[in-house]
């Protein structure tokens, strides 16, 4: 069969293309800890605090400058959807759906995960900088799908 000398080339060039994001997919796995949700995110999985349940939010200061958020997101909105916290905190989400596929994302911050119904998301950020970090849904989950936000406000 007769390939043409570009055509050759275009596929040559797409395959190489292929290896290179493979790689890059491994790369940024392994370096930096990259992880799609798993058996291991489950709701029943250790580590969780015994009382992180879906239908109840808190949050809970556990020493100076530590916290933990149990945060419920359904449709539309999230709870709580305002946190206060001093300057320097470190503060681990359990993220709970009570319906349907939600995400968040934390503006600012590395925070940014899929809402996964009978899965817990968790997720730990130390708030360095005093200010107003604004958290979005970012997977579309219903007419209310823009509305559903909140803040963490950081006090200096
Ligand atoms: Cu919840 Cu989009």
């Amino acid at each position: 069969m007769h390939i043409h000398p570009y055509e050759r080339l275009w596929i040559r060039l797409s395959v190489i293309m292929l290896i290179v994001f493979g790689i890059a997919i491994a790369l940024s796995s392994l370096t930096f800890g990259i992880e799609i949700p798993g058996a291991t995110r489950r709701a029943v999985a250790t580590g969780l605090p015994a009382d992180a349940t879906p239908e109840q939010s808190w949050i809970r200061e556990l020493g100076p400058g530590r916290y933990e958020v149990n945060m419920i997101a359904r449709m539309w909105g999230f709870d709580p959807n305002e946190i206060r916290i001093p300057k320097g905190s470190t503060v681990t989400f359990y993220l709970h759906s009570q319906d349907v596929l939600h995400g968040i994302k934390i503006r600012g911050t590395t925070v940014s995960m899929m809402v996964i119904p009978g899965q817990v998301g968790r997720a730990t950020y130390t708030f360095d900088e005093p200010g107003e970090y604004i958290f979005l849904c970012h997977e579309y989950c219903g007419l209310g799908h823009h509305v559903m936000s909140g803040k963490i406000i950081v006090e200096g």
